[in-house]
């Protein structure tokens, strides 16, 4: 893929950004090289603006046998590329283009073709897993594939209760029974009922050695007062790798590192492994990876976790961010507004359940801002928060559309918010799609 001349100058920060993820993710490439980049600081700073990194090849290269960037999209500056003297400086279009043409349609598969592409792309005759008896099949192979890996080692895995871990959990316990050691960690910011159904499902049901932490305390005490956003994900997800490091030193013997992977996650994330959902695990403790569904999509996931028993509320349930309901309790996180939060949205949960919207609308859940209002309630006054109430429809995550709920469920389901969770004395419906709002209010 290839851009022309004067690229990402005088164009929208939208249009690059359009453009760039076109090439990324709907054309799955790993990396975008410039065949002839404008080369000043204008263009660099709109490039980076969109959140894509320019690098030069010998770095990308360096970079990626080091495997060792999360999360980044690359830019390739092409090796004979200079910085115009002085910011802003004119570029000399002229030998731009002419050198830009030599590198036009160079895709970056031409330069990679290392191992590391082979053994994360999809086989292309590869079937889409959709019936339970193609699910069956996949789980023998996979099965097997993981007792030939990992032998009578042990391996490890942080088990959220999500989709992906699940069904990973459930394929190794098949496999290896006991020598799988789960890590449920209970950071506080999980939805109503969810460590518990983990802890029933696993350990009462499959019989998993299962190690459950309760790390709500620890989790809420560094939380304590941190009312930006970005910091509150950074605490929770360095929070996260803390506790879970601290189990796996305590256990003997682990050489292998299960994760949920799936093939999502290696469109997005491109040869450098940077969709490790434990990344950022300290040196020396080094794991082999076990990624069973790493060739997956997500509903061949969850034909898997049906086939091997994992129950509907497991496997189908919606959407859910890493970070927990601690971007629903906006602001500093309370332990009381935490609660509004959590009580909230099990409520919101059961009535779209009963009323036929589980499983139909994407994604819905409630949010509580750190302010309060007045309300009456037994003929007292009385100061509380409101619950915010959202439900999403989307395809991509990318654009969202409103769920057009009836107005007498909204009633109703305001009536039960309000009697029901103490401390709060108002509800309301959020009606803004995306964009202009996100999906999440933080
Ligand atoms: P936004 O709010 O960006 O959300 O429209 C799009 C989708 O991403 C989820 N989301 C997250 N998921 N960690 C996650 O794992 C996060 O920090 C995070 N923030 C948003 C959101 O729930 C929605 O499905």
């Amino acid at each position: 893929m290839l851009a022309k001349d004067r690229w990402g100058r005088g164009l929208m920060p939208e249009a690059v950004r359009a453009v760039l993820a076109f090439c990324f993710e709907r054309c799955s490439l790993d990396a975008v090289t410039v065949g002839h980049f404008a080369g000043n600081r204008q263009s660099e700073r709109v490039i980076e603006k969109c959140g894509f990194r320019l690098v030069r090849q010998e770095e990308y290269f360096a970079r990626q046998l080091q495997k060792k960037i999360p999360g980044l999209k690359y830019i390739l500056l092409r090796e004979d590329f200079q910085r115009d003297p002085g910011e802003g400086a004119a570029p000399d279009r002229q030998k731009g283009s002419s050198r830009g043409e030599t590198h036009q349609r160079q895709n970056i598969f031409n330069h990679i073709g290392g191992n590391e592409m082979e053994q994360n792309k999809r086989p292309e005759n590869m079937a889409r897993i959709n019936t339970a008896a193609l699910a069956e099949a996949f789980i023998a192979e996979q099965v097997e594939a993981v007792r030939k890996q990992v032998g009578d080692k042990k391996v490890l895995l942080a088990l959220s209760g999500g989709v992906d871990s699940s069904v990973v959990a459930a394929l190794l316990i098949r496999a290896i029974g006991k020598n799988l050691v789960c890590v449920h960690v209970n950071h506080g910011l999980l939805r109503k009922g969810e460590p518990e159904q983990v802890i029933e499902v696993f350990r009462h049901q499959m019989d998993a050695n299962l190690i459950y932490v309760d790390a709500v305390d620890r989790f809420l005490d560094k939380l304590a007062g941190v009312a930006d956003p970005e910091q509150k994900r950074k605490i929770i997800g360095a929070e996260f790798i803390r506790v879970f490091e601290e189990e796996a030193r305590k256990q003997e013997g682990i050489e292998f590192l299960a994760q949920g992977t799936i093939y999502p996650d290696i469109l997005e994330s491109g040869p450098v492994k940077a969709h490790h959902n434990v990344g950022g695990l300290p040196e020396d403790l080094k794991f082999e990876l076990v990624e069973p569904l790493k060739f997956l999509f997500k509903d061949e996931v969850r034909v898997v976790g049906k086939t091997l028993g994992l129950p509907d509320g497991m496997v189908y349930r919606q959407p859910f961010p890493g970070p927990g309901l601690g971007v629903r309790c906006l602001g500093a996180i309370t332990r009381d507004r935490l609660e509004c939060v959590r009580e909230s949205d099990a409520i919101l949960r059961e009535e779209f359940a009963k009323n036929g919207l589980e499983g139909k609308v994407w994604q819905y859940f409630t949010v509580v801002p750190d302010f309060k209002s007045v309300g009456v309630k037994d003929n007292k006054r009385c100061f509380e928060y409101p619950v915010i109430l959202r439900a999403v429809n989307t395809v991509d995550a990318m654009t969202a559309t409103v769920e057009d709920v009836p107005f007498p469920l909204l009633q109703h389901i305001t009536d039960r918010i309000t009697k029901e969770v103490p401390g709060v004395n108002r509800v309301l419906y959020d009606l803004t799609p995306k964009p202009c709002g996100t999906i999440e209010w933080e």
